[in-house]
């Protein structure tokens, strides 16, 4: 038999085709546009992600025995707000993850209601880009639309309804929304009040490798493909990576070295911390996990390489960098504001500490340092809760590089560990329909059979020491600038 795994990405959509034994036979990649209708909004067309997607289904199973095809399931951009009116018809743009208007009703939601109030209904506090904030923002400034709501939806799981009829959504991607009652994954009653939302208007919650139809013969013909193919709920990208690198059971760390930063740890329990630094989710394993996200990880490389420096050529510029935990000059990672720990969009990159000998590979090594320490920060956090982590897996671009990886491994104090596919988010979700289709009897047991480690990374105790010394100022360089960031803006 064969599965389709589904990126759902901000830029593009992925698509896998999986065999049996997890054998990739193919993918195909298609784009579609980003809209930034105003200085820090970001939205997207729901109708271009399901074109993308069938155009590309199409070429991706070209080739294969359709009949074969047994499941399709997801991996998603968290967050988006898709609303859909009483014909089921997209109302606006769908409002994304990285849209940053909704800082009056985060301002409202943490210090009006209160931060603990909402994390005691949802085990999160409101961050700009969660969907709470985003519907009450339409209520405010476009009652119109927020009337017309029939459906409120996530931006994969209004894929899987184009595909199957069915309004659904998984616990995963559902405990981003901040309307969701992680602990006891259902509905927030509460939440829903405070945003003029009734449950009849929110989908039906799944676990991310539950079924919850098959395609629907508009689909089915659409696709080519049988409508005994059956559509699984798949989860939030995070979520869906962290299957796909194994990341799953009790206490297992991914990072993902994407555009986004990230720290995710799985857990058989629910946890949340005191201050809500980090994100206390569902995972797309039936249990739960804990997330720190950086908002620019690989990006900030990507920055300082393309835009700055002017080259392509980023492992030969990693070439000169050989004397880890020596350098003098610091880089700040915020040049889109920072999520976790600070929760500050004004936040901003900074390079401290150069005099007139600091070279061009000094600069480059404090960005790589920079991401490193950031993600130490969610990382300490994570400590504090009593998490112990000694290795990790690693997924995402800034992966490719092994200099990035000893510099993770060397600053998180950890063994850093690649696997045999590189496809973490697409390969997770086609995981999720293989074990959706009665493959795998869980999760765990299909992760454990598809997933090896190829390559660890050890740390040297040595360049450790130097680095825990690093940390301790790069922990106190934020703070010092916090003030002057926020007259910045
Ligand atoms: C997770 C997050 C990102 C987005 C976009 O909280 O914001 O992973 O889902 O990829």
């Amino acid at each position: 038999m064969l599965y389709i795994g589904v990126d759902l990405g901000t830029s593009s959509v992925k698509l896998l085709l999986m065999d049996e034994e997890g054998q990739i036979k193919s993918i195909v990649t298609r784009e579609y546009p980003l809209y930034f209708p105003k200085p820090g909004w970001s939205e997207q067309n729901p109708e271009d992600w399901y074109s993308a997607l069938v155009d590309g289904i199409k070429e991706l199973t070209k080739d294969c025995n359709k009949d074969e095809i047994d499941g399709i399931s997801f991996s998603g951009q968290m967050h988006g707000m898709v609303i859909l009116d009483e014909n089921d018809k997209v109302i606006r743009p769908a409002i994304l993850w990285n849209d940053g208007r909704t800082q009056a009703e985060c301002d409202y939601l943490n210090n009006e209601i209160g931060r603990e109030k909402i994390s005691s209904y949802t085990a999160n506090m409101a961050l700009t880009g969660f969907t709470a904030p985003k519907l009450l923002w339409v209520r405010k400034h476009e009652p119109d639309n927020f009337a017309k709501i029939k459906k409120v939806m996530l931006p994969k799981d209004y894929i899987a309804y184009m595909l199957s009829g069915v309004h659904c959504t998984d616990v995963s991607d559902a405990s981003g929304m901040l309307l969701f009652d992680v602990k006891n994954k259902c509905w927030s009653k509460e939440m829903l009040d405070i945003c003029g939302l009734k449950e009849e208007q929110m989908a039906k919650v799944f676990e991310s490798y539950e079924v919850v139809g098959t395609l629907s013969q508009k689909a089915a013909d659409e696709l080519g493909l049988p409508s005994t193919v059956k559509v699984i709920a798949g989860g939030g990208d995070q979520a869906v990576a962290a299957v796909g690198t194994g990341t799953v059971g009790e206490g297992k760390c991914n990072i993902s070295l994407g555009t986004s930063g990230v720290v995710f740890i799985s857990s058989q329990n629910f946890a949340v911390d005191d201050n809500n630094a980090l994100h206390a989710f569902c995972h797309a394993d039936g249990k739960y996990h804990l997330m720190g996200v950086m908002l620019s990880a690989a990006a900030s490389n990507k920055w300082w390489m393309d835009e700055i420096i002017g080259t392509k050529e980023y492992s030969k510029e990693q070439k000169d960098i050989t004397k880890l935990g020596q350098n003098n000059v610091y880089f700040l990672p915020y040049l889109m504001g920072e999520r976790t720990p600070h929760n500050n969009p004004n936040a901003r990159g900074t390079f401290i500490g150069m005099t007139m000998d600091t070279t061009r590979a000094d600069m480059t090594q404090a960005v790589l340092e920079g991401v490193a320490f950031a993600l130490r920060d969610s990382f300490e956090i994570a400590k504090s809760l009593g998490v112990n982590i000694e290795r990790t897996r690693i997924n995402g671009g800034g992966a490719k590089s092994p200099l990035w990886c000893k510099i993770v491994a060397n600053v998180l104090n950890v063994k850093v560990d690649k696997i045999n596919s590189e496809e973490g988010p697409a390969f997770g979700a086609a995981i999720l329909a293989a074990v959706g289709c009665g493959k795998y009897a869980s999760v765990e047991e299909a992760t454990e059979k598809l997933i090896k480690v190829v390559e660890t990374t050890e740390q040297d105790p040595d360049i450790v020491e130097l680095y825990n010394k690093k940390y301790q100022v790069f922990k106190e360089i934020y703070p010092t600038l916090k003030d002057m960031f926020d007259k910045m803006v």
